[in-house]
């Protein structure tokens, strides 16, 4: 755990397999932008993933790399404040994923639901792979190499923290140990200065006695904000507090991210595969005509025809993008036939792009500058490996590979 305030971090990446569109930018980029502001956040291109499942045809991998890191940049997120980069340039993730493969049993992989599931929906693709049963682990890598205490992700990714969880607890529980611990644990408390040591002790007390669980939460603040002790010893004082050994990689909590409201154009989820999606950098004009020729409730085929939203999925987008007001002109106009669907769908068409032209802006002054957008993502290879190589150092040292 070290000097990172787990708790505060957070990591998430995303797979470059095709230009990003609005149920990314609803589902996922809105929520990121929010989080910059709260915490130290980590966000990167996740393309060893793509190439799981991608291997025999990874153009697709390579066209999509900076124009979405370009999209996360138009959606808002702040290079200035959090760390962007890309997985395959920080191969220290490489390094963790194989040190923790050792140690997990491959009952834990097989049994991850994706992995049958993929399996069965890509059907055109052969998944019987080493590195398609591995990926969920390579992600408990991503996770655990940055000790991110938070990964925002969708229901579909929640088992995999969960196996990034049991992945942690066997780590620390076979690397945690060490002769002597207790003495240590001393040792290290009187490193902390009186007024601290006995804080520790009280805090400790409190919550072994009283269960007090904010005792816990400060005991693990307070030693994070040490700043004179050894990371090795800083792990042994939160491991303390646990009771176990030494905590070397914490155990993440997901982020649960609200399953996306935006639905497609034709009302199903919104996804490439079914052509019913509007891109982040849409021109104008196409999405004028992809909302104009949206399926509207079958009933109202005539202007003249009433029929009813809850059937319509131009009324789903309404939801997302318009206000009170609009939707009770709506409910009123198209039960009564009182306002037709060309009607109805202007007011869309105008915050949808009310919403998009700050984004196509923005995206067109780094499309204009790719200069900016490599060096944004070099800035942040360096800082992630930086955070990757501390770690990496302790989780060789634990595993005993720290021989010279
Ligand atoms: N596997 C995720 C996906 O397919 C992407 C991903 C890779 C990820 N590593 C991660 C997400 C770490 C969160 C944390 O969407
Ligand atoms: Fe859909 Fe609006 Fe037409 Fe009603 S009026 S069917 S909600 S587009």
């Amino acid at each position: 755990m070290s000097s990172v305030i787990s708790d505060q971090r957070v990591l998430s990446g995303m797979r470059p397999t095709g230009s990003l569109h609005l149920g990314h930018y609803h589902g996922v980029l809105k929520n990121w932008v929010e989080l910059q502001h709260e915490f130290e956040c980590f966000f990167f291109v996740a393309d060893w993933h793509a190439l799981t499942t991608h291997y025999e045809d990874p153009r697709v991998i390579e066209e999509s790399v900076w124009d979405m890191v370009i999209d996360w940049l138009a959606a808002g997120v702040n290079p200035g404040a959090v760390t962007l980069f890309i997985q395959s340039r920080v191969p220290e993730h490489a390094e963790l994923h194989l040190l923790l493969s050792m140690m997990t049993p491959l009952g834990w992989l097989e049994r991850v639901p994706s992995y049958k599931d993929q399996q069965e929906q890509l059907k055109e693709k052969d998944l019987a792979t080493y590195g398609f049963l591995g990926y969920p682990l390579l992600q408990s890598a991503d996770i655990l190499m940055y000790r991110a205490g938070r990964v925002p992700v969708g229901a579909d990714q929640v088992a995999h923290v969960e196996l990034t969880r049991e992945v942690a607890r066997r780590f620390n529980h076979m690397y945690g140990k060490e002769p002597g611990f207790e003495q240590l644990v001393d040792q290290a408390i009187g490193k902390m200065g009186k007024k601290n040591a006995k804080l520790y002790r009280n805090l400790l007390r409190k919550f072994q006695e009283q269960g007090d669980d904010e005792a816990l939460q400060t005991a693990h603040a307070l030693v994070s904000a040490q700043q004179n002790i050894a990371l090795v010893d800083k792990d042994r004082l939160h491991g303390f507090i646990e009771g176990s050994g030494k905590v070397i990689l914490p155990e993440p909590q997901a982020l649960l991210t609200a399953a996306s409201k935006m639905p497609g154009l034709d009302g199903r989820k919104m996804s490439k595969s079914y052509f019913n999606t509007i891109k982040m950098r849409e021109a104008p004009d196409d999405v004028n005509s992809k909302i104009r020729t949206m399926p509207t409730d079958p009933a109202r085929a005539r202007r003249t025809d009433p029929g009813d939203p809850e059937k319509c999925p131009v009324w789903q987008w309404h939801l997302v993008y318009t206000d009170a007001g609009v939707h009770d002109w709506i409910q009123e106009g198209c039960k009564s036939a009182g306002i037709g669907c060309v009607d109805c769908k202007k007011p869309l068409i105008e915050a949808v792009q009310a919403e998009l032209e700050p984004i196509r802006q923005r995206a067109s002054q780094y499309i204009a500058d790719p200069d900016l957008v490599k060096s944004i993502i070099a800035d942040g290879n360096e800082k992630a490996r930086d955070a990757a190589r501390q770690t990496l150092e302790e989780v060789r040292e634990s595993m005993g590979l720290a021989y010279r």
